[in-house]
């Protein structure tokens, strides 16, 4: 039975919060862990994942091909336990949904679970080369790695 459900969000839910979804998932027991994305606009709804988050997660065995992209909606903060930001603009913009402080205590930034990287963001690679993707799924496995610990 489900026990813990986490919500991955980012700008356009194409680039980095997929990768988040795809990495944690390969990482705890889902049935046991819920895992999700979202983002804090609607630029992309209904969309694939971008194909260099597609490319970047199978060099690393992890499809994420069955994932669309997704506006956040305030009924989230109702079902997610944890909603990890990839950045400060997004957790800004998810803040300002919040309608209590039960809400905006579980609004984390994603890069704080690791210990050496307090109060940095997950830079959008979206305007990258392809190496910013593989940066990207670097900082995000390690900070899965922790999470899933956790959990
Ligand atoms: P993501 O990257 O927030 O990591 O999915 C972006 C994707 C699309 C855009 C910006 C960032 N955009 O402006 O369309």
């Amino acid at each position: 039975m489900i026990h813990t459900r986490i919500l991955m969000v980012c700008l356009g839910n194409i680039c980095r919060s997929p990768l988040a979804e795809g990495i944690l998932k390969s990482k705890v027991n889902n049935d046991f862990i819920y895992v999700d994305s979202a983002g804090t606009s609607a630029f992309h709804s209904g969309e694939l994942p971008d194909q260099r988050s597609i490319k970047v997660a199978k060099t690393h065995g992890i499809d994420i091909t069955n994932q669309r992209s997704r506006q956040f909606i305030t009924n989230d903060f109702a079902v997610f336990d944890t909603i990890y930001v990839m950045d400060k603009s997004n957790e800004r913009n998810i803040i300002a949904l919040a309608k209590n402080d039960i809400d905006r205590k579980k609004v984390k930034l994603i890069l704080n679970e690791i210990p050496t990287s307090k109060d940095k963001d997950v830079p959008d690679p979206y305007y990258d080369e392809d190496d910013g993707f593989e940066k990207v799924y670097q900082m995000l496995d390690h900070a899965c790695t922790e999470i899933a610990k956790k959990i």
